[in-house]
């Protein structure tokens, strides 16, 4: 079996690649601002929010690493500690981490905020070190109305030595908190990620693949294909999750390359929930047009050429007893389904020259449904 998964590990969720495809601005615009300021004693505080799959955590995990490479800062070699606040995190259980991250271990034996801090503040005076602390999904924690970022931000006034605070979110949290952490966190403290789109994800997808997979086992197209999917979401996570799914079921075909059919079924087997609930409910004209592009994508080509599929739709109409509909009530149809997210429409150049592409199921099986519900009609001609 020819393998195409050949560095599975860099696919894991803690893997934290090099380079970071376009966010390289923000990278270099925070690390300047962490090294001004450390570079004259003072912590920085730096809230991150957007959108799901956005880039978050990968941005704060490189920073840290780079900020953890750079060698010491006023005299202090930063320790970047990362601590994931979703679910049941309390203010005791970060604090606990927080410890286990500069290598003091508390039993969770009842002990006190205050005592806990105390622990910690001894820690790093005995090791002394700045801590850049990332406290990710922390808006659960901000939620329940925590003190301890405000004990975080405010070192000095509790005696607590060199932290700078890196909140994590995808939603701004600083209306939750008290005004005196929000003024740590004053304007030039805020970032929001700009959501990828479509070409950001492509490159994204590309750089991946070539850390991944084997060479010649994945072309533009397919990426190109993943990346439109996406697109509309501009989640990085689930265009690898495609990449990767798609890359298995090429594997375990034996086929030594991702073909459109591989993304069309790892995208269908992500999102199983559409199909055959929504397909129901539409008319024959608009099933038939869905059965046509999706004969037309059998090929090892992910995208078909409107006329084409226009041409297959009235040769199927015909074989179900339907009067073939004109070029503009065809058209009108493809829009339609393309705002209910059953396929694509690309303008190539005027509304004509479109291309038509299925992502959302494999064309197989939505074959298979839509030539079982036409055949249960008894409808068909033979
Ligand atoms: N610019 C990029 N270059 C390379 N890989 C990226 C890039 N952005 C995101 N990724 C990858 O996409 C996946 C999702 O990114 P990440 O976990 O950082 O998103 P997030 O914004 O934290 O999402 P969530 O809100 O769900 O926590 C990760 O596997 C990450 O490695
Ligand atoms: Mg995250």
């Amino acid at each position: 079996m020819a393998r195409i998964l050949l560095h599975e590990e860099t696919f894991d969720p803690s893997y934290v690649p090099t380079k970071l495809v376009r966010r390289e601005t923000e990278v270099g615009l925070l690390l300047r601002r962490y090294r001004e300021s450390l570079g004259k004693g003072l912590p920085y505080h730096q809230l991150v929010t957007g959108g799901i799959g956005s880039g978050k955590t990968l941005l704060a995990k490189r920073l840290g690493e780079e900020l953890n490479r750079g060698g010491k800062l006023n005299g202090l070699a930063p320790l970047p500690i990362y601590i994931n606040c979703w679910r049941r995190a309390t203010d005791r259980t970060v604090l606990l981490e927080l410890l286990r991250g500069v290598g003091v271990s508390l039993p969770d034996r009842g002990y006190a905020l205050s005592e806990m801090l105390d622990v910690l503040e001894q820690g790093v005076r005995r090791n002394p070190r700045h801590l850049f602390v990332v406290l990710d999904e922390v808006s659960a924690l901000v939620r329940q109305g925590t003190k301890l970022v405000y004990l975080l931000s405010r070192p000095s006034e509790v005696r607590l030595g060199s932290v700078s605070l890196f909140l994590v979110s995808p939603e701004d949290v600083l209306p939750y908190l008290d005004a005196a952490s929000r003024s740590s966190f004053g304007v030039t403290h805020r970032l929001q990620l700009a959501r990828y789109d479509q070409e950001a994800l492509q490159e994204i997808l590309a750089y991946r693949a070539e850390l991944g997979l084997r060479p010649g086992s994945f072309d533009a197209e397919t990426l190109e294909q993943i990346a439109r999917t996406a697109a509309t979401s501009g989640d990085a996570r689930f265009a690898l999750e495609i990449l990767v799914g798609a890359a298995r079921i090429a594997e375990s075909e034996g086929g030594g390359a991702i073909a459109p059919e591989h993304v069309r079924a790892a995208r269908g087997s992500l999102y199983p929930t559409l199909t055959e609930s929504k397909l129901e409910e539409l008319p024959p004209l608009s099933l038939l047009v869905l059965l046509a592009v999706a004969r037309s994508l059998k090929g090892p080509k992910s995208t078909a050429p409107t006329e084409k599929v226009r041409q297959l739709y009235a040769l199927l109409a015909e074989e179900y007893h339907e009067k073939p509909v004109s070029r503009v009530t065809f058209w009108r149809t493809v829009k339609e389904l393309e705002r209910e997210g059953f396929l694509t429409a690309e303008t190539v150049r005027d509304g004509e020259s479109a291309r038509l592409a299925l992502d959302e199921i494999p064309a197989s099986f939505l074959t298979t449904l839509l030539e079982a519900r036409a055949g249960a009609k008894g409808a068909r001609k033979r």
